[in-house]
């Protein structure tokens, strides 16, 4: 049982805790510029405000946390921009890495390191190594990291391995994916307003529950993100099926 935040509704809400949340956290951008900062001090706001969404996670029994921190297409945007955020993520490795191995947080990796900066692959490798025996929560952080180049990279070491079509099932396929031996995002927020996938977690959010909210990312906090379990909480989830197999009819 965990303790219901200072702020939840009195009404009786039976919450359901997501064992697995996805964030596509979006927006640093526009909240730097309706403050009149540029755009790296929205992002340096976004990567503490990640500190608090780990925080509550563990808070709250996530088991599973998954942050879309940079995708392959995000090595589009000017320069500057991509430098500031490569630096952005070696500090909060060099700072956060302790801390989070302390709290119990196991950290993984979604996506490629091919062509990263040799220093920030280093640097991921030791948060990933020192933090891998934590069973508290798993923070799987997509880096580099694109839903359609995960399914291409699949199927390129399936038919490496030699893998028959008749061979091929969806537990077969789950096992090549950069999530492999995880279950579905239950709840997948994207914070900011905007209401696409964005090319995350394409296989995997399949059934997933949208949770899209205007806040932009950097004030997404814990009660944020208690609002987006309550509202997960009450959500009819079916999987294809009718009301009346899954028994709620
Ligand atoms: C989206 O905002 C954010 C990103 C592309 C980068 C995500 C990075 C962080 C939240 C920093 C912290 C992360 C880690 C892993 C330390 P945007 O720039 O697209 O905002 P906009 O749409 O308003 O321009």
């Amino acid at each position: 049982m965990m303790a219901i935040p200072d702020n939840a509704t009195k009404e009786q809400i039976q919450i359901v805790t997501p064992k697995h949340v996805a964030i596509i956290m979006d927006g640093n951008g526009r909240w730097a510029k309706k403050r009149g900062l540029p755009r790296n001090a929205g992002h340096r706001a976004g990567a503490e405000n990640l500190r608090r969404i780990i925080n509550a996670s563990v808070e709250f029994g996530i088991e599973i946390l998954t942050i879309y921190a940079f995708s392959t297409e995000n090595w589009d945007r000017p320069k500057l921009e991509v430098q500031a955020l490569m630096k952005l993520f070696a500090r909060v490795l060099n700072k956060e890495s302790q801390s989070l191995h302390e709290q119990g947080v196991c950290i993984h990796h979604l996506g490629e390191l091919t062509g990263v900066n040799p220093d920030l692959t280093r640097k991921l490798h030791d948060a990933l190594e020192l933090t891998k025996h934590n069973e508290r929560l798993i923070l799987n952080v997509a880096f580099n990291y694109g839903g359609r180049s995960e399914i291409m990279h699949a199927v390129r070491q399936m038919l490496a391995d030699g893998i028959a079509a008749d061979d091929l099932n969806e537990e077969l396929f789950n096992s090549y994916l950069f999530t492999k031996g995880l279950p579905d995002p239950d709840l997948v927020i994207r914070t900011s307003g905007e209401l696409r996938i964005s090319n995350f977690l394409i296989w995997q959010a399949a059934y997933a529950e949208l949770y899209p909210t205007p806040v932009y990312w950097p004030d997404f906090g814990r009660d944020e993100l208690w609002g987006a379990i309550e509202a997960y909480s009450q959500r009819n989830r079916r999987f294809g099926q009718t009301d009346e197999q899954i028994g709620k009819a």
